[in-house]
């Protein structure tokens, strides 16, 4: 099969395509053939070595997290699915190292899912590891609750996207931050107020239009962002970073509950998402595509920090 894999840590020149042997299902794991993958800044970040103290990792390395496509083989364990199913999921295994900028993949069925039927392969590529970021984050951490206010960074980037989305969905009132350009894009998925980081203080607006304090800060940030997002918060307010953690010392000072999460494979939460799609609850976000082959150059885009929704690979 058709790869992309790099055998040291470095820049985007490292990657190259290849061609490996296809993979096996073991029994509870199935084989999904993936017709697209979607890019995320993690991507980068562990190939240029940033994470490489935190997860193993074994080259030659394929990247990649997120997969739709379709099943071509079950273990003989696997009860839900079977052969044809067009499914969708976030393949984060224990290892780096088989991933899904590839043509096939085996993962562990239990965290598979149906795609949604009115998403295409390309757009439900989009939402494996992002949706179930905002989910994990929202909802099992932050229990978001109806009638709270909830300020989300970066509402215009993959996370941010569904994170909109899903606050609002909750009934939750949504803040977000982002470039003036994207207002339009932030206000469909659901915010109330869009704040551009680029012009204005956010943290000076929120506590203009909001004095008595918000209920739940998503920060994908960090720095000073965290910092002066932890202030807005009322007191018992929680905190969610998926890129820092608050310190649990300065949360105690200001009374809030200081939160990490690192997203974690759920085929449950993808069934739920997958149905709100359905529903058109929630929609895909916006997606770029491109081809597999220009993996170096949408991992060179992804980092520049500016991504509106996602960036998709079509593999084949
Ligand atoms: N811990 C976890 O499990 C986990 C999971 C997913 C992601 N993450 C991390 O979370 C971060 C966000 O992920 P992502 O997939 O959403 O990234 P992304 O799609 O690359 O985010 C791009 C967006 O970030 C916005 N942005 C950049 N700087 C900003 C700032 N200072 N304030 C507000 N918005 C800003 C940009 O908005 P404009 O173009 O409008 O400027 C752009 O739309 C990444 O660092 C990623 O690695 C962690």
């Amino acid at each position: 099969m058709k790869a992309v894999v790099y055998e040291q840590f470095g820049g985007a020149e490292k990657l190259r395509m290849a061609d490996l042997p296809i993979p096996k299902p073991a029994d509870n794991e199935v084989q999904i053939r993936i017709h697209y993958t979607s890019v995320n800044p993690v991507d980068w970040k562990i190939r240029e070595g940033f994470l490489s103290g935190r997860l193993p990792y074994e080259f030659p390395l394929t990247p990649g997290w997120d997969a739709a496509g379709v099943v071509t083989a079950v273990g003989k364990n696997v009860k839900h699915l079977k052969e044809d199913d067009e499914v969708y999921a976030y393949c984060r295994k224990d290892t780096v190292h088989e991933g899904t900028y590839a043509e096939y993949i085996c993962f562990d069925a239990e965290h598979v899912a149906l795609k949604p039927k009115k998403c295409s392969f390309a757009e439900a590529a989009a939402m494996p590891l992002t949706a179930l970021t905002s989910w994990q984050a929202l909802f099992d951490i932050g229990q978001l609750k109806k009638g709270q206010i909830c300020l989300i960074h970066a509402g215009a980037g993959g996370v941010g996207s569904f994170a909109i989305q899903l606050a609002k969905w909750a009934g939750a009132e949504v803040i977000t931050t982002c470039s003036q350009e994207n207002f339009d894009y932030v206000k469909k998925l659901g915010a109330t107020l869009a704040i551009d980081y680029h012009k204005d203080d956010f943290s000076e607006v929120i506590k203009k239009k909001y004095p008595k304090g918000i209920d739940l800060v998503f920060e994908m940030i960090g720095g000073e962002t965290m910092q002066k997002s932890a202030r807005l918060l009322k007191k018992g307010g929680k905190i969610v970073g998926i890129v820092e953690k608050l310190d649990p010392d300065e949360a105690e000072k200001l009374g809030i509950e200081s939160h990490y999460v690192f997203v974690r494979p759920n085929g449950e939460q993808l069934t739920e998402m997958a149905k709100l799609i359905d529903a058109k609850k929630i929609q895909s976000p916006f997606i770029e595509e491109m081809r597999l082959q220009d993996a170096a150059s949408a991992q060179e885009k992804s980092k520049e920090g500016h991504t509106r929704g996602k960036i998709v690979l079509k593999v084949s």
